[in-house]
């Protein structure tokens, strides 16, 4: 098992699949001069499902999502996926995607056993699209989306990051769409987490903000109140069901206590949490022949090491030198 000092269990497993994406969203990336990881640095698909296989058979991962930067660029996606279906016990698999050629791979990824996906999408507005992605790539979101459904990798989950001035307004907009698609909506707070460091608390929606905005249309009665376990997001029933909406409100109302994540680089580090300071190399133990168990120790070391929380909300925070993009939300 993956347990840390706290008692905290690792059950959920992160893999970054690469830090290279097809958007530049504002809150994460700068329009350009990003350092981008090397190639020879980057896990191998081989190393990735070994360093997989070695998490689901010997320490307790019963979920694997896989992230990026953006998941949909990386060549051997479906292989990957194909590959981690088939390992015993088989976990749960799913994708956190900017839904960017979803159209095109949403069935070979539902075939070679993907689960489930979470489509970012922050605006139904064509312009704000652009302006806070910086691409004009909109309809390839919304096809993605379709697609995805289809390929039946439901429930299909849209994160939401509201902006002060761009589209902090179009909350209960977004909740009509989701609802009228049948996709579960889910808001996260903004994050210190992009690559400029130009997060500012002051500035940021949060979790109440959205819910009043979202209450001037809806009604929303809490779901399973108390219940919310490891599951960032705190989740609301729509005009009395069946559709929800959720929260994930990692600032002012961080869950790090019921945190049951372990999280994998494109280059092979183990990240405790998505704010944490330090990383573990397995990719130095891959490279060296290390046996399974060697690896599985060095990993469940790591997450010994695990702290109690990142204290978003306290002014002695510093943000992680990796941007998210190369982390993987
Ligand atoms: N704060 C909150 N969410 C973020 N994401 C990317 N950067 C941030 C940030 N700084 C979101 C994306 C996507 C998921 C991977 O994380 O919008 O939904
Ligand atoms: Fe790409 Fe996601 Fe970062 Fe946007 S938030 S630039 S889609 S990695």
């Amino acid at each position: 098992m993956l347990i840390d000092t706290y008692g905290r269990v690792a059950t959920d497993l992160r893999v970054s699949l690469t830090d290279r994406c097809n958007l530049r969203c504002t809150y994460c990336m700068p329009e350009e001069g990003l350092q981008w990881l090397a190639k020879p640095d980057l896990l191998t698909d081989d190393e990735i499902v070994r360093l997989i296989d070695i998490a689901v058979s010997g320490l307790g991962i019963e979920e694997v999502r896989f992230t990026g930067g953006e998941p949909l660029l990386r060549p051997g996606l479906v292989g990957i996926v194909e590959r981690v279906a088939a390992l015993t016990p088989r976990p749960l698999m799913s994708l956190t995607t900017n839904g960017i050629g979803l159209k095109r791979t949403a069935t070979a990824l539902a075939a070679a056993g993907l689960d489930r996906v979470n489509v970012s999408l922050d605006t139904l507005r064509r312009d704000v699209f652009k302006t806070l992605t910086r691409r004009d790539r909109h309809q390839d979101v919304l096809d993605g989306l379709e697609a995805a459904r289809d390929a039946g990798l439901t429930p299909v989950k849209v994160n939401s990051v509201l902006m002060p001035g761009l589209n902090a307004d179009e909350a209960p907009d977004l909740l009509a769409w989701a609802v009228a698609h049948d996709y579960e909506l889910r808001f996260i707070e903004q994050m210190p987490l992009d690559a400029q460091h130009g997060w500012k608390r002051e500035g940021m929606v949060t979790a109440g903000d959205i819910l009043a905005s979202l209450r001037t249309r809806f009604d929303l009665t809490p779901e399973g109140q108390g219940e919310r376990g490891s599951a960032p997001a705190e989740r609301w029933l729509v005009d009395g069901g069946p559709h929800r909406v959720g929260v994930i409100a990692s600032v002012t109302r961080p869950f790090c206590a019921a945190c049951d994540r372990t999280r994998l680089t494109a280059d092979g580090q183990v990240r405790t949490c998505l704010f944490a300071r330090e990383e573990t190399d397995l990719r130095a133990a891959l490279r060296s022949d290390a046996p399974d168990e060697e690896i599985a120790r060095i990993w469940r070391l790591a997450m010994w090491g695990k702290k109690a929380g990142a204290g978003l909300d306290d002014p002695s925070f510093v943000q992680p030198d990796r941007p998210m993009s190369a982390i993987g939300g």
